[in-house]
């Protein structure tokens, strides 16, 4: 295991933003993920698919890139499977895989950047399912005392985007493997969230699979999100806001036509996008920075930009959507720096 030294971070970021690594290496078990943190120079930053962060300034320390393959079933009933899987593993191509197999669960999840091991840190979502839904176990070490933790979905602690790894245990675990529960057939079919139903029905598909399901969230998530190979981007930069029922009513006063979710009896969600759009940000560029054309909770990057810059228009438009509405939105991604 050798440490490389001055590495672009370029190709490791979705945001494609030419921050560097003081040190960077790259690590395929524990073992050696172990012998990285005796080499370490800190700070550490440990680092999944980069599809959900925001990188500010270079890293003086050490990145840690995981790099933990493998895709294996333990555990197999009459109706569901039990699967483990490397960290470092791509979790479209996880999607992929488990599509082939005709496991269901993970249909909905169809094409979400980023790798299996970061999944569970914000609990990633779409289209009405959660990676708690499927989710079983994982395993991280810790940085402090070096051992090997196994966390279930209660100590996991999940929440929207959330759980305890974006928390209390923020830098302090690195996942390395994560087990999940798919089922093998009376696969439960998720189609009520956004364009899912019009979608199957402008293709006439009557009694869809899961592979149907996955297709049509392909459609829906290619047609407004971009494509971060083609366009720098994080997905959704800011969380969907959550108030309370007060709020909610003083809000929906002066704005009718705004679309929300009913979350519980004092809880009302708010799209982020929504304001942001109606706050005057959906499609403005800003230098090589902006609120992309299709979904204004998408901030991207042209080509050029500094996390700095990204960093300062987020700022921006935070500021004006709590003017605007009173009603404060907060960074879905990972902020570094
Ligand atoms: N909307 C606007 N203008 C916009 C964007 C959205 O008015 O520019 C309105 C839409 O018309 C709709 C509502 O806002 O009424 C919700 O929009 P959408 O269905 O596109 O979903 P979202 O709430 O913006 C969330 C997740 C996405 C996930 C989709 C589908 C968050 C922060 N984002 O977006 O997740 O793919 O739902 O489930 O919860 C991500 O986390 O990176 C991400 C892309």
């Amino acid at each position: 295991m050798q440490l490389q030294e001055n590495v672009s971070l370029q190709p490791f970021n979705t945001f494609g933003l030419a921050t560097k690594a003081r040190f960077f290496v790259e690590v395929e078990d524990e073992v050696t993920f172990l012998k990285s943190l005796d080499a370490a120079k800190p700070p550490i930053l440990l680092l999944g698919g980069g599809s959900n962060m925001l990188l500010k300034n270079d890293w003086p320390g050490l990145v840690i890139k995981n790099a933990i393959r493998g895709i294996e079933v333990v555990e197999e009933t009459d109706d569901t499977v039990l699967i483990k899987i490397g960290g470092g593993e791509n979790w479209h191509q996880l999607v992929l895989w488990s599509l082939e197999q005709n496991f269901g669960g993970l249909e909905n999840l169809s094409l979400i950047p980023g790798t299996v091991g970061a999944a569970p840190i914000q609990n990633i979502g779409a289209y009405g399912v959660e990676l708690k839904d499927v989710f079983e176990k994982l395993e991280a070490v810790n940085l402090e005392d070096r051992s090997i933790q196994t966390f279930d979905k209660e100590t996991c602690r999940f929440g929207y985007r959330d759980s305890i790894f974006k928390q209390e245990l923020k830098g302090k675990v690195f996942i390395s493997r994560v087990w999940l529960r798919l089922s093998k057939q009376n696969h439960s079919l998720h189609m009520d969230y956004g364009a899912i139903r019009d979608v199957l029905a402008a293709d006439q598909i009557e009694n869809p699979t899961i592979q149907d399901i996955s297709r049509a969230v392909i459609q829906i998530r290619s047609s407004k999100l971009p494509d971060p190979a083609k366009l720098g981007n994080s997905g959704s930069f800011f969380k969907n806001p959550e108030i309370s029922k007060a709020a909610f009513e003083v809000f929906i006063e002066s704005f009718p036509d705004a679309p929300f979710y009913k979350m519980g009896e004092d809880l009302f969600k708010i799209p982020a996008g929504w304001l942001i759009e109606k706050a005057g940000w959906k499609g403005k560029k800003i230098g090589n920075t902006g609120s992309h054309k299709d979904q204004a909770l998408v901030l991207v990057n042209y080509g050029g930009a500094t996390g700095e810059e990204i960093w300062q228009l987020a700022l921006a438009i935070q500021d004006s959507v709590e003017k605007q509405f009173g009603i404060t939105i907060s960074p879905e991604v990972n902020v570094i720096g």
